[in-house]
């Protein structure tokens, strides 16, 4: 047999409701705030994620699916929705639009990564980007977004990280106090920090590495090196949350593994992720368009791995609807009987119920059988005097009781009884 490649994973219909209850609230949570839908291609050319997504990243460097296709151009399958998203904002002459520009996105990405519990090769995000504001505001809107988006799924241990790694400007200067404070521990740090230690230094904070951790523990904190400007921003930002009752502490460490970032950064961890904490991470990305060559727009997101959530959402016990069972299974007794049944399927599906009948030629006490496990609420039997009759016999399964109803009052019937 041909296996599923590693780090994918089927998603069988007992466990697709639960996706779907996850979708619907990040688009349900995504209109409150509105935020409309855009889709992207799944695949983009490469040098997009280059530039877009920065050649210092794990992801750039060591993660994405590249190919040429059979035209010979070098095509990458997304390892996140962002890039796509600047670039189909800037093709489509978005900017043009009504602004602030709202969109997100539910997709799947892909990043050749080592697999473990919360980290696949193909997994999935719900992201949101806003684009044409550079005030406080923005951010605290997109965080808001998130954090509802979190709350509404009903999780309540997930906490809230928020830092500032500043402008260009500012982020220059603690750069070059990163290097001082590193340069003398360099020898005894990872291959990865040393790489980092010329091109993107920050990147040096956040490294897993016991070795390297001794170090970063101590390093200069970007927040004392932020200019007057950032340093304001940051404060409204704050403030913005306290004002709307969202929790957060600030966490220096906060850096996020892509290039594109400036002030603002944010996680949402719960220590349910397993050794992948973070549920969800963003924050504002004022330079990215003009990384890309194109105009410089400001803009802030955000995106959630749909999987860690369902861990996450497992381990807290979250409460999740339960997935509709079918409303009615039509159990018809004999082949003409069976016949009246394929019929009347048809007419209460047009009505909108659910209902199922016999397609594996079951006797009756099989068919019974059948109905209790598809959780079916009525069983409406048809035997020969039932077609005779024009009635069918519908027992509710929950307390054994039944009733006779004609042929043409089913529909209302049931009708009637799923509200
Ligand atoms: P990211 O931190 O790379 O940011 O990914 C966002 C979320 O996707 C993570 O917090 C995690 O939950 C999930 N995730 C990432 N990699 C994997 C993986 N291999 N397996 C399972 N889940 C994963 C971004 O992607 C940015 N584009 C977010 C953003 C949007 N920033 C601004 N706008």
């Amino acid at each position: 047999m041909i296996n599923i490649p590693k780090g994918t994973k089927d998603i069988l219909p007992s466990q697709v409701y639960l996706w779907q209850h996850v979708e619907k609230t990040a688009r349900e949570t995504a209109r409150r705030y509105g935020f409309r839908e855009i889709r992207t291609p799944t695949f983009e050319h490469t040098e997009l994620f280059l530039r877009g997504v920065g050649d210092t990243t794990d992801i750039v460097n060591k993660e994405m699916y590249t190919f040429l296709d059979k035209g010979g151009r070098s095509v990458t399958l997304r390892p996140e929705g962002t890039a796509g998203v600047a670039r189909a904002f800037c093709e489509n002459g978005l900017a043009g639009g009504a602004m602030p520009f709202k969109g997100y996105y539910l997709i799947s990405a892909f990043r050749y990564e080592r697999p473990q519990a919360g980290r696949l090769r193909e997994f999935h995000q719900f992201g949101a980007e806003l684009y044409g504001s550079a005030g406080a505001f923005a951010d605290a809107e997109a965080i808001s977004l998130a954090d509802a988006f979190l709350k509404s799924l009903g999780l309540c241990e997930v906490s809230l990280q928020i830092n500032s790694i500043g402008c260009k400007q500012c982020r220059a200067v603690y750069q070059q106090a990163l290097r001082d404070y590193f340069r003398p521990h360099l020898a005894q740090m990872c291959e990865d920090c040393r790489a980092r230690f010329e091109k993107n230094p920050l990147r040096m904070i956040d490294c897993k590495e016991e070795g390297c951790k001794r170090y970063t523990a101590a390093a200069p904190r970007m927040i004392d090196y932020l200019c007057e400007d950032c340093r304001s921003h940051f404060e409204q930002v704050k403030e913005l949350l306290k004002e709307s009752g969202i929790h957060f502490t600030v966490d220096s460490s906060i850096v996020r593994g892509l290039d594109y970032y400036s002030r603002t950064v944010f996680e949402f961890t719960s220590s349910a992720a397993g050794a992948q904490g973070t549920v969800l991470g963003g924050g504002r990305y004022d330079t990215l368009l003009e990384q890309m060559g194109e105009k410089a727009v400001p803009a802030v997101g955000f995106a959630a791995g749909l999987e860690r959530l369902l861990m996450v959402m497992a381990a807290e016990g979250a409460s999740i609807p339960e997935e509709p069972k079918a409303d009615c299974y039509l159990l018809g007794m004999d082949e003409l009987s069976r016949k009246k049944a394929f019929s009347l399927a048809e007419t209460l599906r047009k009505s909108g119920i659910s209902c199922e009948i016999d397609l594996m030629e079951r006797s009756v006490k099989a068919q019974f059988k059948y109905a209790d496990k598809l959780g079916a609420r009525y069983v409406a039997v048809i035997g020969e005097t039932e077609c005779r009759e024009g009635v069918a016999e519908v027992k509710e399964m929950a307390t054994s009781s039944s009733e006779r109803v004609k042929f043409e009052e089913l529909a209302q019937y049931l009708l009637q009884r799923k509200k």
